[in-house]
C-alpha cells in the first residue's frame, strides 16, 4: 500500500525520490507526490494516477538543486484518488510538508477541533492533520512539535516530516507501521521498504514502534517518546540492488516464477543438516514449550492463508497435532479458544498486514504462543511475537506472491516435522527420508521450470474463456485456491476453487461444453476420488486441465490437457504443483494484456484493516 521515502544529504533530490518511488511500486498505490526544500522553500508536486503521471508533473519542474524531501504513494483509504488528495500535505503556511502511511484513527475530531482554531484543510485524507497538529505545536523546535504531535494521534502510522527553517533535518516517527533508515556516507534515507533505497545503500536501521528519528545528512538519532536517546544496530541487508531490478525477464512475477528453486533451498538451508533431524535455531520457543503444545492455531491473509492450508495436511500428518485455521480478517472477530498450550503461528510475507498482525496480538493476549513464519527481518510480526521461522525467498517485488508462496509451505513443512521430532511422533529414520526427499525438491523444480513448455501452450487456448474452475482433494486442495486466486488476481478472470467432492453441491451447475476444469490430480491416496470427479466433468462436455504426477499416461485419456510435475511424496506435492499454475495464471494475464505485477486495486502489502 501507500510507500514512503524521504531524503536528506548533498545530491540533488528529486531523482533520487522519484526513482525510490519507483521501488515501491509494487506496492500499489493510485496517487503520487513529492515536495523538496528548494531555494528555502518547499516546492509540492503531486500527480493521480501511475508515476509516468507525477514524472510529467516534474518535467521542467523547478525541484533541481534541493537536497532535502519527501516522497510517497498513495493508495486511497479516506478520500478518493486525487490531486489534493494526493501526499505530501502541507501546513496552512506552506512551511512543514510531512507524508504518511495507516491510518489516523481520531482524524475527525482532530480535524474539527483544527478547524475551529483556524486551519484550512485543502484534502479529505486524515494524514493532513498531521501537518496541522505539527503546525500548531510548532516553537521554534521540529523534534518537540512532532512529540506534541503524536501524543494527540490515534491509530498506527508512519510518517515524515520537514521543515522549511530546517534545512536537511527530517523527522520521522512510527507506530505499527514500518519505517526503515538507509544509512549513507554524508547522506541518509528514511523508508517504509527497503527497496525504496536499496540501490544507494544496503546500511539498514529499523525504527520500532513508538519511536522517533531525527535525520541529517550526517546522524540519525533514535528517540523514544520521552525523547530519549535509543542505540539501534546498522543491519546490512543482504539483498542486492538487483533484486529490485528485473534481471532481464519481462516481468518481476515471471523473474520470481523462476527463482523459486533456490527461494526453496535458502529457506531449507542449514535446517534439515546430513546427519539428520531438524534444527530450527532461530526458533527462540523451547522445544520444552513446543512439546506441550496441543493445538496450533494458522492465521494469515490472501496467499499465506493458502500456505496455511498446505500447513494443516502436514501438521496433522507428521506431528499429529490438532489444527485450526483461519483468514486473519475472521479470527479477529471471533472468540478463539486458546491456551497456554496453543501455538498460534502467524503468516505472512510482509510481516505488517495489519489483520495478521492484530489477530496475533489477540492470541498473545490471550495468553497463546505466538510464532511468526515471514520473509522480512526486523518486520512488525517478528515483534509480535514469541519466535520467529523466516522464509528466506530474497525481496518479492510481483504483487501476487509466488517465490514467498513456496517458501512458506518449505516453512511450515519444517515446522511440522521439528514438531514431529520433538512429539515423538514419526520415527527418526522417517523425520530423515522426509528430509533428505525435501532437499531434492530445489532440483526438481529447477528441472521442471527449465523444460517447462505446456502452460503457455495450454494458455493460448483457453485465455478468453470466461471463467475457470479449480478442483483438487487433500493437499491438492489448497493448491487449487492458489491457483484460482493467482488467476483472478492478475487476469481479472472470475474463478472458483473447490473441495472437488463438493463439486457436485454447487459449481457442477456452472459447467457447460467446453468450460475449463483445472483439476491437480497428483497421485497419491485420493487420487482414484479425483479421477471420478474428472469423470464427472467429463460428462458435462467441460475441458479437464489436470496436474498429474510425471508417468502417470492414464491421465492423458481423461484430460484435454496435463501438466506433469515430478513425482515426491504426496505431503511435499504441493510444492511443486503450484508451479503450473502460477505459470498458466501468468500466461493467460500476458495474454490478456494485462499489468502483471501490478494488478488493479490490489497492494502487495495490505496495512489497513
Ligand atoms: C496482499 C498481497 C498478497 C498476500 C496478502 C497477505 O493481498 O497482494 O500477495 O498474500 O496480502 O500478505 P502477507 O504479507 O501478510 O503475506
Amino acid at each position: 500500500m501507500c510507500g514512503i521515502i524521504a531524503y536528506t544529504g548533498q545530491r540533488q533530490c528529486k531523482d533520487l525520490l522519484y526513482q525510490g518511488l519507483r521501488k515501491l511500486e509494487y506496492r500499489g498505490y493510485d496517487s503520487a507526490g513529492l515536495s523538496v526544500l528548494s531555494d528555502g522553500r518547499i516546492e509540492l508536486v503531486r500527480a493521480v494516477g501511475n508515476l509516468d503521471s507525477l514524472e510529467q508533473e516534474l518535467r521542467g519542474d523547478g525541484c533541481t538543486g534541493a537536497s532535502l524531501g519527501l516522497g510517497h504513494t498513495r493508495w486511497a483509504t479516506h478520500g478518493r484518488p486525487s490531486t489534493e488528495n494526493a501526499h505530501p500535505h502541507l501546513d496552512c503556511d506552506g512551511k512543514i510538508s510531512i507524508v504518511l502511511n495507516g491510518i489516523i484513527e481520531n482524524y475527525q475530531e482532530l480535524r474539527a477541533s483544527l478547524k475551529a482554531e483556524g486551519h484550512e484543510f485543502t484534502s479529505e485524507t486524515d494524514a493532513e492533520v498531521v501537518a496541522h497538529l505539527v503546525e500548531k505545536f510548532y516553537e521554534g523546535d521540529l523534534v518537540a512539535a512532532v512529540r506534541k504531535s503524536i501524543s494527540e494521534i490515534s491509530g498506527h502510522f508512519a510518517f515524515c516530516v520537514i521543515h522549511k527553517d530546517h534545512g536537511g533535518l527530517i523527522v520521522g516517527a512510527r507506530k505499527e507501521c514500518p519505517l526503515l533508515i538507509g544509512v549513507g556516507k554524508g547522506e541518509n534515507f528514511i523508508a517504509s521498504a527497503i527497496p525504496a533505497f536499496l540501490s544507494e545503500t544496503r546500511d539498514v536501521m529499523v525504527l520500532g514502534d513508538d519511536e522517533m528519528v531525527v535525520v541529517t545528512p550526517d546522524g540519525v538519532q533514535i528517540l523514544d517518546l520521552e525523547l530519549q536517546p535509543l542505540d539501534r544496530e546498522v543491519t546490512r541487508v543482504s539483498w542486492d540492488a538487483e533484486a529490485a531490478e528485473k534481471g532481464g525477464y519481462e516481468t518481476f512475477m515471471r523473474k520470481e516464477i523462476y527463482e523459486q528453486p533456490g527461494a526453496l533451498a535458502d529457506t531449507l538451508a542449514g535446517r534439515l543438516p546430513d546427519e539428520g533431524g531438524v534444527v530450527l535455531e532461530e526458533l527462540t520457543i523451547s522445544a520444552e514449550d513446543l512439546a506441550k503444545i496441543d493445538k496450533v492455531y494458522l492465521v494469515a491473509c490472501g496467499t499465506s492463508y493458502h500456505a496455511g492450508l498446505v500447513g494443516r495436511y502436514v501438521l496433522e500428518n507428521w506431528a499429529r497435532v490438532a489444527v485450526e485455521l483461519d483468514v486473519a480478517s475472521e479470527f479477529r472477530y471471533r472468540d478463539p479458544v486458546l491456551s497456554p498450550s496453543t501455538l498460534v503461528v502467524g503468516i505472512s510475507q510482509s510481516g505488517e498486514t495489519a489483520d495478521t498482525l492484530v489477530a496475533m496480538r489477540q492470541a498473545r493476549s490471550l495468553g497463546a504462543k505466538v510464532l511468526a513464519i515471514t520473509n522480512i527481518m526486523g518486520s512488525q510480526a517478528t515483534r509480535d511475537a514469541d519466535g520467529v521461522l523466516y522464509t528466506r525467498a530474497g525481496l518479492e517485488i510481483g504483487v501476487a506472491a509466488t517465490k514467498t508462496h513456496v517458501a512458506q509451505i518449505a516453512a511450515i513443512q519444517l515446522l511440522a516435522l521439528y514438531l514431529a521430532q520433538i512429539r515423538n511422533t514419526l520415527p527418526a529414520d522417517e523425520i530423515d527420508a522426509i528430509a533428505r526427499e525435501l532437499r531434492s525438491v530445489p532440483e526438481l523444480m529447477r528441472g521442471y521450470l527449465d523444460n517447462e513448455a505446456t502452460a503457455h501452450e495450454i494458455a493460448k487456448r483457453y485465455y478468453q474463456q470466461p471463467f475457470f474452475l479449480y478442483l483438487g482433494r487433500g493437499v491438492g486442495l489448497p493448491v487449487c485456491l492458489e491457483g484460482a486466486l493467482k488467476l483472478k488476481e492478475i487476469s481479472y478472470i472470475p474463478t472458483e476453487a473447490y473441495a472437488a467432492g463438493e463439486m457436485k453441491h454447487g459449481p457442477i451447475a456452472l459447467l457447460d461444453q467446453g468450460s475449463p476444469v483445472v483439476v491437480v490430480a497428483n497421485d497419491g491416496h485420493v487420487y482414484e476420488k479425483v479421477v471420478s470427479n474428472i469423470e464427472e466433468v467429463r460428462a458435462r462436455d467441460a475441458s479437464v486441465i489436470a496436474v498429474a504426477t510425471e508417468g502417470n499416461e492414464g491421465i492423458r485419456t481423461l484430460s484435454e490437457d496435463v501438466m506433469y510435475i515430478p513425482r515426491t511424496s504426496e505431503m511435499l506435492s504441493p510444492l511443486l504443483s503450484v508451479v503450473p499454475l502460477q505459470l498458466l495464471a501468468y500466461y493467460i494475464a500476458q495474454l490478456k494484456g494485462c499489468n502483471v505485477d501490478q494488478p488493479r486495486n490490489l497492494a502487495k502489502t495490505v496495512t489497513v484493516e
